[in-house]
């Protein structure tokens, strides 16, 4: 159950990220070039709102159920793997999650095109630049693919 769960959430990130980044380009060339906020652009927003929000709950399972590096004791804040998968990682994953909810919750309710297409690219870099910092903090690389971690 543990190593699915961990295999399923590690995968996502590429998801995550790809769309993340495909997001942010789409943003970028709409904002710039001052492009109507069309279809392509509601659904990318869409799928990205909803694979980061099944990585949260993925996360949440993990975090609560299965993870031997979540740890609520003592000497948690001692240890740094410790300290980073009970504190740290979620800490930056809920930000960087809040963040892509907001830029389309809140671009949705705008009626222009233009500062749609700037909403989502602000928030979305925010979210994308928090992942990346997190990711890197983990101490176990960007392509790690851990089946049963040991950091
Ligand atoms: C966009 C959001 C997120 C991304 C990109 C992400 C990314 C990752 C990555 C890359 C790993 C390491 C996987 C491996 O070593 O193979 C991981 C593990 C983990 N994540 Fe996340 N995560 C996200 C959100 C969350 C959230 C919100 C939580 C908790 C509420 C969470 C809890 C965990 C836990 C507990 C582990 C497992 C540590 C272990 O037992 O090895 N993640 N995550």
């Amino acid at each position: 159950m543990y190593s699915l769960l961990l295999q399923t959430h590690s995968t996502l990130r590429y998801i995550v990220l790809l769309l993340l980044i495909a997001v942010i380009v789409k943003s970028f060339v709409g904002f710039s070039s001052k492009k109507p906020f069309g279809k392509t652009d509601n659904m990318l927003g869409l799928t990205l709102f909803s694979v980061t929000h099944t990585q949260l709950l993925l996360g949440l399972l993990l975090y609560f159920f299965a993870s031997p590096f979540v740890k609520f004791s003592g000497d948690t804040m001692k240890d740094a793997a410790l300290r980073y998968w009970t504190v740290e990682h979620n800490v930056m994953m809920l930000i960087a999650i809040l963040l892509i909810t907001l830029a389309r919750t809140t671009s949705k309710k705008m009626t222009n095109d233009t500062a749609k297409h700037k909403r989502m690219l602000v928030f979305n870099a925010l979210a994308l630049l928090i992942i990346l910092v997190g990711i890197a903090m983990s101490k176990r690389g960007f392509f790690s693919m851990s089946v049963v971690a040991s950091q």
